[in-house]
Protein backbone atom coordinates (compact mmCIF):
# COMPACT_ATOMS: atom_id res chain seq x y z
CA UNK A 1 0.00 0.00 0.00
CA UNK A 2 1.66 3.08 -0.89
CA UNK A 3 -0.35 5.74 -2.22
CA UNK A 4 -3.19 7.43 -0.38
CA UNK A 5 -5.97 9.56 -1.25
CA UNK A 6 -6.37 11.93 1.29
CA UNK A 7 -10.51 13.95 1.02
CA UNK A 8 -10.16 16.79 3.01
CA UNK A 9 -6.83 16.95 2.86
CA UNK A 10 -6.12 20.98 3.51
CA UNK A 11 -8.20 20.87 6.74
CA UNK A 12 -7.02 20.47 10.57
CA UNK A 13 -6.69 16.63 10.84
CA UNK A 14 -6.14 15.87 7.04
CA UNK A 15 -3.12 18.03 6.80
CA UNK A 16 -1.35 16.33 10.25
CA UNK A 17 -2.28 13.42 8.83
CA UNK A 18 -0.46 14.43 5.55
CA UNK A 19 2.96 14.81 7.12
CA UNK A 20 2.50 11.54 9.17
CA UNK A 21 1.95 9.67 5.95
CA UNK A 22 4.74 11.16 4.67
CA UNK A 23 6.98 10.65 7.52
CA UNK A 24 5.93 6.71 7.06
CA UNK A 25 6.86 6.75 3.57
CA UNK A 26 3.59 6.70 1.34
CA UNK A 27 2.49 9.19 -0.77
CA UNK A 28 -0.37 10.78 -0.83
CA UNK A 29 -2.99 12.61 -3.24
CA UNK A 30 -5.57 15.41 -1.89
CA UNK A 31 -9.01 16.83 -2.56
CA UNK A 32 -10.58 19.65 -1.16
CA UNK A 33 -13.25 21.71 -2.32
CA UNK A 34 -11.16 24.32 0.24
CA UNK A 35 -14.79 24.81 1.83
CA UNK A 36 -13.39 25.02 5.27
CA UNK A 37 -10.05 25.51 5.04
CA UNK A 38 -6.99 27.15 3.03
CA UNK A 39 -4.13 25.82 0.43
CA UNK A 40 -1.67 27.35 2.57
CA UNK A 41 -1.85 24.22 4.64
CA UNK A 42 -0.72 22.21 1.95
CA UNK A 43 2.26 24.11 1.35
CA UNK A 44 3.30 24.30 4.80
CA UNK A 45 2.69 20.35 4.88
CA UNK A 46 5.30 20.41 1.67
CA UNK A 47 7.58 23.25 4.03
CA UNK A 48 7.86 20.47 6.61
CA UNK A 49 7.64 16.99 4.53
CA UNK A 50 9.72 18.26 1.88
CA UNK A 51 6.94 16.34 -0.60
CA UNK A 52 5.24 17.64 -3.61
CA UNK A 53 2.12 16.87 -3.09
CA UNK A 54 -0.70 16.20 -5.62
CA UNK A 55 -3.32 18.99 -4.79
CA UNK A 56 -6.87 19.12 -6.93
CA UNK A 57 -9.31 21.76 -5.95
CA UNK A 58 -12.71 19.76 -6.25
CA UNK A 59 -15.86 19.08 -4.53
CA UNK A 60 -15.99 15.21 -3.64
CA UNK A 61 -19.57 15.02 -4.73
CA UNK A 62 -18.65 15.90 -8.27
CA UNK A 63 -18.59 12.58 -9.76
CA UNK A 64 -16.39 12.94 -13.18
CA UNK A 65 -14.12 15.21 -11.14
CA UNK A 66 -13.27 12.70 -8.58
CA UNK A 67 -13.10 10.09 -11.73
CA UNK A 68 -10.40 11.81 -13.52
CA UNK A 69 -8.58 12.18 -10.34
CA UNK A 70 -8.64 8.53 -9.85
CA UNK A 71 -7.94 7.63 -13.86
CA UNK A 72 -4.75 9.68 -13.36
CA UNK A 73 -3.69 8.44 -10.02
CA UNK A 74 -3.24 4.44 -9.17
CA UNK A 75 -4.94 4.66 -5.79
CA UNK A 76 -4.75 1.86 -2.77
CA UNK A 77 -6.38 3.30 -0.39
CA UNK A 78 -8.45 6.42 0.70
CA UNK A 79 -8.73 8.07 3.71
CA UNK A 80 -11.55 10.33 4.12
CA UNK A 81 -11.99 13.29 6.07
CA UNK A 82 -13.67 15.76 3.67
CA UNK A 83 -17.30 16.82 5.47
CA UNK A 84 -18.85 19.71 7.38
CA UNK A 85 -18.11 19.30 10.48
CA UNK A 86 -20.08 22.23 12.58
CA UNK A 87 -22.27 21.15 15.63
CA UNK A 88 -24.49 24.01 15.49
CA UNK A 89 -24.62 25.26 11.93
CA UNK A 90 -25.76 21.64 11.34
CA UNK A 91 -28.71 22.29 13.46
CA UNK A 92 -29.21 25.86 11.34
CA UNK A 93 -28.79 24.57 7.93
CA UNK A 94 -29.39 20.31 7.89
CA UNK A 95 -30.04 20.04 4.22
CA UNK A 96 -26.39 21.16 3.70
CA UNK A 97 -24.58 18.98 6.51
CA UNK A 98 -26.98 15.78 5.41
CA UNK A 99 -26.22 16.46 1.44
CA UNK A 100 -22.25 17.35 1.51
CA UNK A 101 -21.96 14.52 4.35
CA UNK A 102 -23.95 11.79 2.74
CA UNK A 103 -23.63 12.39 -1.15
CA UNK A 104 -19.79 13.13 -1.25
CA UNK A 105 -19.11 9.83 1.11
CA UNK A 106 -21.84 8.08 -1.45
CA UNK A 107 -19.77 9.66 -4.49
CA UNK A 108 -16.77 8.36 -3.25
CA UNK A 109 -17.41 4.64 -2.54
CA UNK A 110 -19.09 4.63 -5.68
CA UNK A 111 -15.74 5.91 -7.24
CA UNK A 112 -13.63 3.85 -5.32
CA UNK A 113 -15.29 0.80 -6.62
CA UNK A 114 -15.14 1.82 -10.36
CA UNK A 115 -11.02 1.93 -9.82
CA UNK A 116 -11.10 -0.94 -7.44
CA UNK A 117 -9.93 0.55 -4.54
CA UNK A 118 -11.62 -0.91 -1.98
CA UNK A 119 -9.93 0.06 1.66
CA UNK A 120 -11.23 2.97 3.07
CA UNK A 121 -10.44 4.55 6.36
CA UNK A 122 -13.55 7.14 7.49
CA UNK A 123 -13.20 9.85 10.26
CA UNK A 124 -16.21 9.02 12.41
CA UNK A 125 -16.74 10.66 16.17
CA UNK A 126 -17.15 10.11 19.78
CA UNK A 127 -20.97 11.13 19.18
CA UNK A 128 -22.08 8.59 17.65
CA UNK A 129 -22.43 7.18 21.09
CA UNK A 130 -25.01 9.93 21.90
CA UNK A 131 -24.66 10.11 25.70
CA UNK A 132 -22.70 6.77 26.21
CA UNK A 133 -23.94 4.05 28.62
CA UNK A 134 -20.46 2.92 29.36
CA UNK A 135 -17.66 5.02 30.77
CA UNK A 136 -14.83 4.47 29.80
CA UNK A 137 -16.81 3.77 26.18
CA UNK A 138 -15.36 0.90 24.81
CA UNK A 139 -16.33 -0.13 20.97
CA UNK A 140 -18.82 -2.49 21.94
CA UNK A 141 -21.00 0.56 23.81
CA UNK A 142 -24.02 1.05 22.04
CA UNK A 143 -24.52 3.42 19.48
CA UNK A 144 -26.60 5.91 21.13
CA UNK A 145 -29.24 8.99 19.86
CA UNK A 146 -27.04 11.85 17.70
CA UNK A 147 -28.61 15.17 19.13
CA UNK A 148 -27.91 16.95 15.59
CA UNK A 149 -27.87 16.55 11.88
CA UNK A 150 -23.75 16.24 11.95
CA UNK A 151 -23.44 13.76 14.27
CA UNK A 152 -26.54 12.55 12.26
CA UNK A 153 -24.18 11.93 9.07
CA UNK A 154 -21.32 10.25 10.64
CA UNK A 155 -23.86 7.68 12.60
CA UNK A 156 -25.72 7.03 9.30
CA UNK A 157 -22.21 7.12 7.19
CA UNK A 158 -20.76 4.26 9.34
CA UNK A 159 -23.90 2.21 8.59
CA UNK A 160 -23.29 2.66 4.97
CA UNK A 161 -20.13 2.12 4.89
CA UNK A 162 -20.64 -1.60 7.59
CA UNK A 163 -23.36 -2.58 4.90
CA UNK A 164 -21.01 -2.35 1.73
CA UNK A 165 -18.34 -3.95 3.41
CA UNK A 166 -21.20 -6.76 4.04
CA UNK A 167 -22.14 -6.67 0.66
CA UNK A 168 -18.91 -7.34 -0.90
CA UNK A 169 -16.22 -8.40 1.73
CA UNK A 170 -13.25 -7.23 -0.97
CA UNK A 171 -14.18 -3.94 1.18
CA UNK A 172 -11.88 -3.21 4.16
CA UNK A 173 -13.28 -0.66 5.85
CA UNK A 174 -11.90 1.32 9.31
CA UNK A 175 -14.15 3.15 11.37
CA UNK A 176 -12.09 5.74 13.38
CA UNK A 177 -14.13 7.53 16.10
CA UNK A 178 -12.26 10.47 17.34
CA UNK A 179 -12.28 11.69 20.45
CA UNK A 180 -11.05 15.83 21.17
CA UNK A 181 -8.38 16.45 18.94
CA UNK A 182 -6.37 19.42 19.67
CA UNK A 183 -2.59 20.79 20.00
CA UNK A 184 -1.17 21.48 16.09
CA UNK A 185 2.42 19.86 14.68
CA UNK A 186 5.39 21.03 17.11
CA UNK A 187 6.54 23.06 14.11
CA UNK A 188 4.07 25.78 14.30
CA UNK A 189 3.63 25.68 10.83
CA UNK A 190 0.02 23.81 10.69
CA UNK A 191 -2.78 23.71 12.97
CA UNK A 192 -6.54 24.37 13.79
CA UNK A 193 -8.10 27.41 11.64
CA UNK A 194 -11.38 27.90 12.64
CA UNK A 195 -13.65 30.20 10.69
CA UNK A 196 -15.13 33.32 12.47
CA UNK A 197 -16.50 32.50 16.16
CA UNK A 198 -14.81 28.86 17.37
CA UNK A 199 -17.61 26.60 18.30
CA UNK A 200 -14.71 24.17 20.32
CA UNK A 201 -13.19 24.78 23.77
CA UNK A 202 -9.17 24.87 22.97
CA UNK A 203 -9.27 27.65 19.71
CA UNK A 204 -11.52 29.58 21.79
CA UNK A 205 -8.96 29.16 24.80
CA UNK A 206 -6.07 30.31 22.22
CA UNK A 207 -8.22 33.01 20.89
CA UNK A 208 -8.81 34.63 24.29
CA UNK A 209 -4.94 34.16 24.92
CA UNK A 210 -3.98 35.94 21.61
CA UNK A 211 -6.16 39.07 23.10
CA UNK A 212 -8.81 38.08 19.80
CA UNK A 213 -11.89 37.34 22.52
CA UNK A 214 -12.14 38.75 26.10
CA UNK A 215 -12.89 35.86 27.76
CA UNK A 216 -14.21 32.26 27.61
CA UNK A 217 -17.90 31.20 28.72
CA UNK A 218 -17.48 28.44 30.28
CA UNK A 219 -20.98 26.55 29.50
CA UNK A 220 -22.21 25.15 32.86
CA UNK A 221 -20.40 24.40 35.81
CA UNK A 222 -23.45 21.92 37.57
CA UNK A 223 -22.73 18.65 35.35
CA UNK A 224 -21.68 15.70 37.88
CA UNK A 225 -18.19 15.60 37.21
CA UNK A 226 -15.35 16.53 40.24
CA UNK A 227 -15.92 20.39 39.39
CA UNK A 228 -18.44 20.74 37.70
CA UNK A 229 -17.76 21.01 34.45
CA UNK A 230 -17.52 18.80 31.43
CA UNK A 231 -15.25 16.07 31.28
CA UNK A 232 -13.14 15.07 27.40
CA UNK A 233 -11.08 13.15 26.35
CA UNK A 234 -8.77 15.18 24.00
CA UNK A 235 -6.14 14.01 22.15
CA UNK A 236 -3.05 15.93 20.43
CA UNK A 237 -4.18 15.87 16.71
CA UNK A 238 -0.42 14.03 15.99
CA UNK A 239 -1.29 11.23 17.92
CA UNK A 240 -4.85 11.01 16.23
CA UNK A 241 -2.81 11.50 12.79
CA UNK A 242 -0.62 8.49 13.64
CA UNK A 243 -3.42 6.36 14.13
CA UNK A 244 -4.57 6.23 10.53
CA UNK A 245 -0.95 5.42 9.78
CA UNK A 246 -1.88 2.27 12.19
CA UNK A 247 -5.29 1.83 10.42
CA UNK A 248 -3.72 1.52 7.30
CA UNK A 249 -1.86 -1.24 8.30
CA UNK A 250 -4.90 -2.82 9.35
CA UNK A 251 -6.62 -2.37 5.57
CA UNK A 252 -3.32 -3.66 4.51
CA UNK A 253 -3.99 -7.08 6.23
CA UNK A 254 -7.28 -7.23 4.84
CA UNK A 255 -9.31 -6.50 8.37
CA UNK A 256 -12.84 -6.37 6.69
CA UNK A 257 -14.87 -3.98 9.22
CA UNK A 258 -13.04 -2.15 11.96
CA UNK A 259 -14.41 -0.03 13.89
CA UNK A 260 -10.82 2.08 16.50
CA UNK A 261 -11.81 4.70 19.34
CA UNK A 262 -9.01 7.36 18.48
CA UNK A 263 -8.27 8.92 22.27
CA UNK A 264 -6.28 8.73 25.12
CA UNK A 265 -8.39 7.14 27.68
CA UNK A 266 -8.06 9.95 30.08
CA UNK A 267 -10.84 12.99 30.82
CA UNK A 268 -10.14 15.97 31.52
CA UNK A 269 -12.28 18.83 32.96
CA UNK A 270 -12.80 22.43 31.25
CA UNK A 271 -11.60 23.85 34.42
CA UNK A 272 -8.77 21.02 34.17
CA UNK A 273 -7.97 22.70 30.52
CA UNK A 274 -7.86 26.44 31.95
CA UNK A 275 -5.50 25.24 34.38
CA UNK A 276 -3.37 23.57 32.25
CA UNK A 277 -3.42 26.34 29.36
CA UNK A 278 -2.20 29.07 32.04
CA UNK A 279 0.30 27.13 33.88
CA UNK A 280 2.43 25.47 30.95
CA UNK A 281 2.28 28.02 28.47
CA UNK A 282 1.86 30.96 31.50
CA UNK A 283 -0.84 33.25 30.26
CA UNK A 284 -3.91 34.11 32.29
CA UNK A 285 -7.36 32.92 30.39
CA UNK A 286 -10.01 35.02 31.51
CA UNK A 287 -13.18 33.10 32.11
CA UNK A 288 -16.97 32.80 33.25
CA UNK A 289 -19.61 30.67 33.83
CA UNK A 290 -22.57 30.57 31.48
CA UNK A 291 -25.42 28.49 31.27
CA UNK A 292 -25.23 24.19 29.77
CA UNK A 293 -24.83 24.36 25.88
CA UNK A 294 -27.52 22.83 24.53
CA UNK A 295 -26.91 19.08 23.46
CA UNK A 296 -23.48 18.94 25.41
CA UNK A 297 -23.14 15.98 27.62
CA UNK A 298 -21.57 15.40 31.56
CA UNK A 299 -18.10 13.43 30.70
CA UNK A 300 -17.05 11.78 27.17
CA UNK A 301 -13.95 9.70 27.43
CA UNK A 302 -12.85 6.79 26.04
CA UNK A 303 -10.73 3.27 26.73
CA UNK A 304 -8.69 2.99 23.55
CA UNK A 305 -7.31 -0.53 24.53
CA UNK A 306 -8.32 -2.15 21.02
CA UNK A 307 -6.35 0.63 18.67
CA UNK A 308 -3.29 -0.43 21.08
CA UNK A 309 -3.85 -4.21 21.13
CA UNK A 310 -5.13 -4.32 17.32
CA UNK A 311 -2.98 -1.79 15.78
CA UNK A 312 0.28 -1.51 18.25
CA UNK A 313 -0.72 2.64 18.14
CA UNK A 314 -1.72 4.71 21.63
CA UNK A 315 -1.44 8.20 21.88
CA UNK A 316 2.04 9.55 23.19
CA UNK A 317 1.46 13.11 24.06
CA UNK A 318 0.03 14.10 27.37
CA UNK A 319 -2.14 17.42 27.82
CA UNK A 320 0.99 19.90 28.29
CA UNK A 321 2.29 19.09 25.33
CA UNK A 322 -1.45 19.68 23.92
CA UNK A 323 -1.69 22.95 25.53
CA UNK A 324 1.56 23.76 24.71
CA UNK A 325 1.62 23.20 20.43
CA UNK A 326 -2.29 25.01 20.50
CA UNK A 327 -0.36 28.00 22.08
CA UNK A 328 2.71 27.78 19.94
CA UNK A 329 0.60 27.39 16.64
CA UNK A 330 -1.73 30.69 17.51
CA UNK A 331 0.98 32.74 18.60
CA UNK A 332 2.86 32.28 15.40
CA UNK A 333 -0.32 32.51 13.34
CA UNK A 334 -2.48 35.31 14.84
CA UNK A 335 -4.88 35.07 12.35
CA UNK A 336 -4.48 31.59 10.84
CA UNK A 337 -3.40 30.70 6.71
CA UNK A 338 -3.63 34.09 6.07
CA UNK A 339 -1.56 33.95 2.52
CA UNK A 340 -2.90 32.01 -0.32
P1 LIG B 1 -11.85 20.47 8.64
O1 LIG B 1 -13.08 21.23 8.34
O2 LIG B 1 -10.62 21.20 9.05
O3 LIG B 1 -11.48 19.52 7.40
C1 LIG B 1 -12.47 19.00 6.54
C2 LIG B 1 -12.04 19.32 5.12
O4 LIG B 1 -13.00 18.80 4.19
C3 LIG B 1 -11.94 20.83 4.85
O5 LIG B 1 -10.67 21.11 4.31
C4 LIG B 1 -13.06 21.11 3.85
O6 LIG B 1 -12.72 22.15 2.98
C5 LIG B 1 -13.20 19.75 3.17
N1 LIG B 1 -14.51 19.47 2.58
C6 LIG B 1 -15.74 19.55 3.16
N2 LIG B 1 -16.69 19.16 2.30
C7 LIG B 1 -16.07 18.83 1.13
C8 LIG B 1 -16.51 18.33 -0.12
N3 LIG B 1 -17.81 18.13 -0.38
N4 LIG B 1 -15.59 18.10 -1.09
C9 LIG B 1 -14.27 18.32 -0.85
N5 LIG B 1 -13.80 18.77 0.32
C10 LIG B 1 -14.69 19.01 1.31
O7 LIG B 1 -12.22 19.38 9.77
P2 LIG B 1 -11.30 18.41 10.61
O8 LIG B 1 -11.36 18.85 12.02
O9 LIG B 1 -9.99 18.24 9.96
O10 LIG B 1 -12.15 17.08 10.50
C11 LIG B 1 -11.89 16.08 9.54
C12 LIG B 1 -12.96 15.02 9.64
O11 LIG B 1 -12.96 14.49 10.96
C13 LIG B 1 -14.37 15.53 9.37
O12 LIG B 1 -15.08 14.53 8.66
C14 LIG B 1 -14.94 15.70 10.76
O13 LIG B 1 -16.32 15.58 10.79
C15 LIG B 1 -14.27 14.54 11.50
N6 LIG B 1 -14.18 14.76 12.96
C16 LIG B 1 -13.59 15.90 13.43
C17 LIG B 1 -13.56 16.12 14.82
C18 LIG B 1 -12.93 17.37 15.39
O14 LIG B 1 -13.18 17.67 16.54
N7 LIG B 1 -12.13 18.11 14.63
C19 LIG B 1 -14.10 15.17 15.69
C20 LIG B 1 -14.66 14.01 15.17
C21 LIG B 1 -14.70 13.82 13.79
N1 LIG C 1 -16.87 24.41 26.17
C1 LIG C 1 -16.95 25.54 26.92
N2 LIG C 1 -16.83 26.75 26.30
C2 LIG C 1 -16.61 26.87 24.95
C3 LIG C 1 -16.52 25.69 24.18
C4 LIG C 1 -16.66 24.48 24.83
O1 LIG C 1 -17.15 25.48 28.13
O2 LIG C 1 -16.52 28.00 24.45
C5 LIG C 1 -16.97 23.10 26.85
C6 LIG C 1 -18.12 22.25 26.35
O3 LIG C 1 -19.29 22.54 27.05
C7 LIG C 1 -17.57 20.84 26.61
C8 LIG C 1 -16.06 20.99 26.41
O4 LIG C 1 -15.78 22.38 26.54
O5 LIG C 1 -17.80 20.47 27.94
C9 LIG C 1 -15.59 20.54 25.02
O6 LIG C 1 -16.37 21.20 24.03
P1 LIG C 1 -15.98 21.16 22.49
O7 LIG C 1 -16.97 21.99 21.76
O8 LIG C 1 -14.54 21.50 22.32
O9 LIG C 1 -16.11 19.62 22.12
P2 LIG C 1 -17.39 18.67 22.19
O10 LIG C 1 -16.98 17.52 23.06
O11 LIG C 1 -18.61 19.37 22.56
O12 LIG C 1 -17.54 18.29 20.66
C10 LIG C 1 -16.61 17.44 20.05
C11 LIG C 1 -16.52 17.72 18.53
C12 LIG C 1 -17.82 17.36 17.86
C13 LIG C 1 -18.28 15.99 18.25
C14 LIG C 1 -18.35 15.90 19.75
C15 LIG C 1 -18.80 14.57 20.26
O13 LIG C 1 -16.25 19.07 18.28
O14 LIG C 1 -17.60 17.36 16.46
O15 LIG C 1 -17.03 16.15 20.29
O16 LIG C 1 -17.80 13.66 20.23
F1 LIG C 1 -19.50 15.75 17.72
Amino acid sequence: MKTILVTGGAGYIGSHTLVELYNSGYNAVVVDNLVNSNKESLHRVEQITGAKIPFYEIDVRDSKALCDVLDKHQIDACIHFAGLKAVGESVEMPLEYYQNNMVSTFTLIEQLMNHNCKNIIFSSSATVYGNPEIIPITEECPKGKCTNPYGQTKSMLEEVLMDVQKADTAWNVVLLRYFNPIGAHPSGLIGENPNGIPNNLMPYITQVAVGKRPELGVFGNDYPTPDGTGVRDYIHVVDLARGHVAALKALSRNCGLSIYNMGTGNGYSVLQMIDAFTRVNGILVPYSIKPRRAGDIATCYCNPAKAKAELGWEAEYGIEEMVRDSWNWQRSNPEGYTTE
